[in-house]
């Protein structure tokens, strides 16, 4: 009889890495171009998204219309992601988060549907 692995990892836990593998895969096909692996940014053309600074500047409900509408702003133009769906961007995010974020948590599923409700610029 198989008894399974042996794990001490709740649902939640799982989740979570299952969000952050799957956010760098998306994270690599969708905005490393620009960001670059590290979140470096590139020069003047794309702001670096690599510092925690980020989150105070920005709610992450805003960075959820952001990545899928796209901005023209100070900063050059970010075009949007409108094939990304609620679960790839709440996938996206909770990378960015684990990278970067002052915070390693979820950005749930039900978050980023709720956040996509709200936003304004649409293509
Ligand atoms: C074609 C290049 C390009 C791609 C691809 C791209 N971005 Fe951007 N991104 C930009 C530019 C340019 C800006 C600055 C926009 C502005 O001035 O408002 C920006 C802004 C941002 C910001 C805000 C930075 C700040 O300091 O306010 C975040 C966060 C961000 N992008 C994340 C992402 C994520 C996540 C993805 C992938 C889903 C992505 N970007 C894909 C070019 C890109």
């Amino acid at each position: 009889m198989a008894i399974g692995l042996a794990s001490c990892e709740s649902k939640e836990e799982i989740l979570y890495k299952q969000y952050v593998v799957e956010g760098r895969v998306l994270y690599q096909t969708h905005c490393a171009n620009c960001h670059q692996e590290n979140g470096s940014g590139l020069k003047d053309l794309y702001p670096a998204i690599s510092q925690a600074s980020l989150w105070k500047r920005m709610k992450s409900d805003e960075l959820t219309c952001l990545i899928k509408w796209g901005r023209k702003g100070t900063k050059g133009y970010m075009p949007g992601n409108t094939k990304l769906q609620a679960l790839d961007i709440a996938e996206i995010q909770t990378f960015l988060r684990e990278q970067w974020g002052p915070q390693k948590t979820i950005y749930s599923l039900d978050s980023a549907r709720f956040a996509l409700k709200t936003c304004e610029t649409k293509l």
